[in-house]
C-alpha cells in the first residue's frame, strides 16, 4: 500500500471521526480504512468520551477492545446513530461493493441497524459503475456447486457473466467468514442492473448476502493528495 492511498485512508477517516458525538452508539466497519476511524474512536475514549459501539467482525472487536472502546451487540443496542465503514467500490449513487475484506454480512446487517453510514474510501474505490472489483458473495458451505450454478444464472439473466471463484485465504486455505459461511467473488466486470442482479441473488437460497449495498450509504467521505472531498450528505 503506498505511503499517499494510506494518507488518504486517515484523512477520511479523520473526517468521519468528526461526526462522533459524545452519547453516540456506533458501527465500526472493517478493513484498513476503517481501522483508521477505530483508532480516532479509540482516542476519544481515551479523551474520556461517552460511546458505546457495535463491530462488523471479529478482527474490528479485537482492535476496538485493545483501544478500550466500550463495545454493545444488536441485541442490547439494535438502534445505532452512526456506522462508518470502507468500501471496495462506490458509484456516483453512492452504491457500493463490499466485502473484500470478507465482512459484508455484518457490515450490511450493521449499517441497516444505523441512522446513518458514512463510506470512508480512498480515491481509488470511485467507479462510474459498480463491478471492475469481483463482487463478493456469501454462501453457505452446503451445496457449494449447485448455490454457484445458480449464481451464475441469475447474474447471467440480468446481463452478468464471468469467472465465479470461491475464495481462498494466504495460506491455501477455503476462506472462512465470521458466520462460517463461504464467498464467492464473482467477476462480472461493470454491472449493468445494480438492482436487478440484487434481487436475483437473494432469490438463490444458499445464498446468505451479497456484497451490493444499494441506498444505506449517505455519504462518503473521499481523500487524495488534494484533499478531502463529501459526497451526499452528513447530516
Ligand atoms: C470488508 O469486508 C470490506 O467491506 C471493506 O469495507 C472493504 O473491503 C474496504 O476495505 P479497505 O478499507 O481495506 O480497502
Amino acid at each position: 500500500m503506498s505511503d499517499a492511498i494510506e494518507n488518504a485512508k486517515r484523512l477520511a477517516a479523520a473526517r468521519a471521526a468528526d461526526l462522533v458525538r459524545p452519547g453516540m452508539r456506533l458501527g465500526l466497519g472493517t478493513g484498513s480504512t476503517a481501522r483508521h476511524f477505530v483508532d480516532f474512536v479509540g482516542a476519544k475514549v481515551r479523551a474520556g468520551m461517552d460511546l458505546l459501539c457495535v463491530p462488523t467482525s471479529e478482527a474490528t472487536r479485537a482492535q476496538a477492545q485493545s483501544l478500550g472502546i466500550p463495545l454493545t451487540t444488536l441485541d442490547d443496542t439494535p438502534e445505532l446513530d452512526l456506522t462508518v465503514d470502507g468500501a471496495d467500490e462506490f458509484d456516483p449513487a453512492l452504491n457500493l461493493v463490499k466485502g473484500g475484506g470478507g465482512a459484508l454480512l455484518r457490515e450490511k446487517i450493521v449499517a441497516a441497524a444505523s441512522g446513518r453510514m458514512i463510506v470512508i474510501t480512498d480515491r481509488s474505490k470511485q467507479v462510474d459503475r459498480l463491478g471492475r472489483f469481483p463482487l463478493p458473495v456469501e454462501v453457505v458451505p452446503f451445496g457449494l456447486e449447485a448455490t454457484r450454478r445458480l449464481v451464475a444464472k441469475v447474474a447471467g439473466q440480468v446481463g452478468c457473466t464471468g469467472a465465479i471463484r470461491l475464495r481462498h485465504d494466504s495460506a491455501g486455505h477455503v476462506f472462512v467468514t465470521d458466520g462460517g459461511h463461504y464467498i464467492l467473488d464473482c467477476a462480472f466486470g461493470a454491472i449493468p442492473d445494480v438492482a436487478g442482479l440484487a434481487a436475483g441473488l437473494v432469490s438463490v437460497p444458499g445464498v446468505v448476502e451479497h456484497g451490493l449495498f444499494i441506498g444505506l450509504a449517505k455519504a462518503v467521505i473521499v481523500a487524495d493528495a488534494a484533499g478531502v472531498e463529501v459526497l451526499g450528505d452528513l447530516s
